[in-house]
């Protein structure tokens, strides 16, 4: 559930460079909560297409030029793929100063390698959101570079606090969220296949059995949320002595279902750190990463 989304950021002038999945995203997140206002939003692509569509959803100003709308802004998203990231940093760094806040939300795009490449020191916050920010039900990590103030990070969460929710860590943790949260929803859409698949097999139809898989999900998690009991309670109030749950409990432990999604986390944040490498290294930054 998205928070604290009646507060604005005042007068404050916002630039998404790119508008694609995540910036649009966002956009109706920001503008439907109505953090900015809409005259202070302004939104480039390099496809014109994308931004008619923005243009005509959600009311923003548009255009094509990257430097022209760095220049009207307070605050730069970052909201191009990892390895356009680069050559948008060449293009707009020497508009970057202290006052501008730059947010990155590019999987693996480090703090100090945007910063490395700019001509003054930047201020820069690092995002790792999650796609059902499409659907405002999104989970958003936010790391702080240096000279970060408090009214940074809050207007930061307030941006992504309109697309779901919000944690602040350290950088160190980013290939970790990455690994959870930012590859997490399609472990979940697996699972959610998966039971759908059981359903036929048992012989209910395939679109019942996909509705009692989704809903048993979204609302096993509301649960969690709204209680805030530990998971194993709740397991444990769902299954009596000798009854089905724990004869269905047994046989996911059978299969090793604890094991396989610790090894799904593990793997992934493995590749995130290989992947920011090399990232980093098409960025020209020769430093070796250190996680
Ligand atoms: N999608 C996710 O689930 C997710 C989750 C977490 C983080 N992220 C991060 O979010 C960022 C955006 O991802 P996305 O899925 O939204 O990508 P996307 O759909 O490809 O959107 C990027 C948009 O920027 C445009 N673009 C390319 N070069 C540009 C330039 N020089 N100036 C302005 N716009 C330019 C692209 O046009 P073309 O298509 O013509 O190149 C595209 O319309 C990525 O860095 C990704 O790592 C995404």
């Amino acid at each position: 559930m998205a928070q604290n989304t009646r507060l604005s950021a005042g007068n404050k002038r916002i630039a998404f460079i790119g508008s694609g999945n995540m910036g649009e995203a966002l956009i109706k997140g920001i503008t439907g909560a109505s953090v900015f206002k809409n005259r202070n939003i302004i939104v480039t692509d390099i496809r014109k297409e994308r931004l008619e569509h923005i243009k005509g959803l959600y009311k923003v100003n548009t255009t094509t030029d990257n430097r022209y709308a760095v220049k009207k802004s307070d605050i730069v998203l970052f909201a191009v793929k990892p390895q356009i990231i680069s050559k948008v940093v060449k293009e707009i760094g020497d508009l970057i100063d202290k006052e501008k806040l730059i947010i990155t939300i590019a999987a693996g795009i480090t703090i100090s390698s945007i910063q490395d490449h700019l001509k003054k020191k930047g201020k820069i916050i690092r995002v790792m959101p999650n796609i059902p920010a499409i659907v405002r039900e999104g989970v958003s990590a936010i790391a702080c570079g240096n000279d970060i103030s408090k009214k940074d990070i809050e207007i930061t969460k307030r941006i992504f606090n309109a697309v779901g929710r919000t944690v602040v860590v350290d950088e160190s943790m980013m290939d970790a969220v990455t690994g959870l949260s930012g590859s997490g929803p399609a472990y979940v859409f697996l699972i959610i296949e998966s039971l759908t698949d059981a359903g036929v097999k048992m012989g209910l139809p395939r679109d019942i059995s996909r509705l009692l898989s989704v809903q048993t999900i979204l609302g096993a998690a509301k649960l969690a949320i709204e209680s805030g009991e530990h998971p194993g309670k709740l397991k444990d109030m769902v299954t009596s002595p000798g009854g089905t749950t724990i004869a269905g409990l047994h046989a996911l432990e059978d299969g090793g279902l604890r094991s396989a999604l610790m090894s799904a986390v593990e793997a992934a944040t493995k590749r995130a750190e290989e992947l920011g490498s090399l990232e980093i290294n098409e960025f020209g930054n020769k430093r070796k990463k250190t996680l």
